[in-house]
């Protein structure tokens, strides 16, 4: 008889996340699977939450995953039973289109999403493409590591890619699980660190996490706030706000960047005569491949950066996401199985 396990899915966009019995899933040629020890739930869960992309139902979400090798399926050699491995957003490339011939893996054109496009790790087990894993360093907790397999890796490696040196301001608007691992990061890679956020609640927080500076958007427009710190050389924006993106443009300093982390649904504002007089830019940045993982727990070990937890068991993943999406959490919510 299959060996069961328990999971978390949504049968259809927009239902609940429900508690279910499944059986255990096997390892595919080139696949592992994952005894899973810890899942972070991200705000892109909303995206199998609520369907924002194509996806098939029913689909376990989770791209913040840890766990040990439990059984590797036909065809992999790399990886053995027993190694504490983490998979993130970038859940699997087809090595063959134009982005993969020229090594650009996670803007592969048929790039596979874990917890979207197969199921993820909100359950015991699940079953990974063997170029989707990462190591943990030895020493890091799953439910330490699981948050920097897509919150740490989209704000470290974004971060590391732009132009700035030290001493130049970087801004982080939005102090959630993206917000609050960047403000880290930027202290800890020596750069003046503006956090912005709504109200006074999260300044206490940021200020100990490494801020230099708090910015609370309530008290006045946050464009002259940071023109007033010099103007920033990067904003890392985490809100889905594209009137706030419009806004942030104009907080920038000459050859400054917008750093688009969190997607809005409209159009943004913007004056391309701004852009063009101070040789500014907005740019997207798309988390990062198995190897950027690594980097990034490797430099959280070794800079400090820790992801502040709150931990939830798997039967209250509901309760969890919701706290999440209600900005109540602080400042990631994990799961924890084992
Ligand atoms: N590019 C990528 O690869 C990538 C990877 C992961 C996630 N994402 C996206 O990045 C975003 C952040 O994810 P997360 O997991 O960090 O979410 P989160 O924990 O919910 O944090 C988002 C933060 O944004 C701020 N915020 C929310 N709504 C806002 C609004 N209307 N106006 C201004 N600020 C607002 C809040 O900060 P304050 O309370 O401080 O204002 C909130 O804590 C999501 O859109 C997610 O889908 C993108
Ligand atoms: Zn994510």
């Amino acid at each position: 008889m299959a060996r069961k396990m328990k999971a978390v899915q949504v049968r259809q966009a927009k239902g609940p996340l429900e508690i279910v019995e499944r059986e255990v899933p096997e390892p595919g040629p080139g696949q592992v699977r994952l005894a899973v020890e810890a899942c972070g739930v991200c705000h892109s869960d909303a995206i199998t939450k609520e369907g924002w992309m194509p996806l098939q139902y029913p689909r376990v979400p989770g791209h913040e995953v840890v766990g040990r090798i439990d059984r590797v399926g036909p065809g992999v050699t790399a990886w053995k039973e027993g190694q504490h491995v983490g998979v993130g957003w970038h859940g699997g490339h087809c090595g063959q289109c134009t982005a993969c011939r020229e090594g650009d893996f996670v803007t592969c054109e048929v790039q596979q999403v874990c917890g979207i496009s197969y199921d993820g790790g909100y359950a015991e087990y699940m079953v990974a493409p063997q170029e989707a894993l990462a190591r943990v360093p030895e020493g890091m907790s799953s439910v330490d590591a699981a948050p920097l397999l897509c919150a740490g890796v989209t704000t470290f490696n974004s971060l590391r890619h732009m132009d700035v040196r030290p001493g130049d301001l970087v801004a982080v608007q939005g102090i959630g699980g993206l917000g609050h691992l960047a403000i880290q990061y930027a202290r800890k890679l020596g750069y003046r660190t503006a956090a912005i956020s709504r109200g006074a609640d999260k300044r206490q927080l940021a200020l100990e996490l490494g801020a230099h500076e708090y910015i609370d958007t309530e008290q006045g427009p946050v464009a002259q706030a940071l023109q007033k710190l010099g103007g920033a050389r990067v904003i890392m924006m985490t809100a889905s706000s594209s009137s706030l993106a419009g806004e942030l443009v104009g907080g920038l300093g000459r050859n400054g960047t917008l750093l688009l982390l969190g997607a809005g649904a409209e159009p943004i504002p913007v004056s391309s005569m701004q852009l063009i007089m101070k040789r500014q830019r907005i740019q997207g940045w798309p988390s990062g491949v198995p190897q950027d993982s690594q980097d990034t727990m490797a430099f959280s070990a070794l800079a400090g950066v820790r992801s502040r937890n709150e931990v939830f068991p798997l039967e209250r993943a509901s309760e969890a996401y919701e706290r999440m999406m209600g900005n109540h959490a602080r400042f990631r919510v994990v799961l924890k199985l084992r």
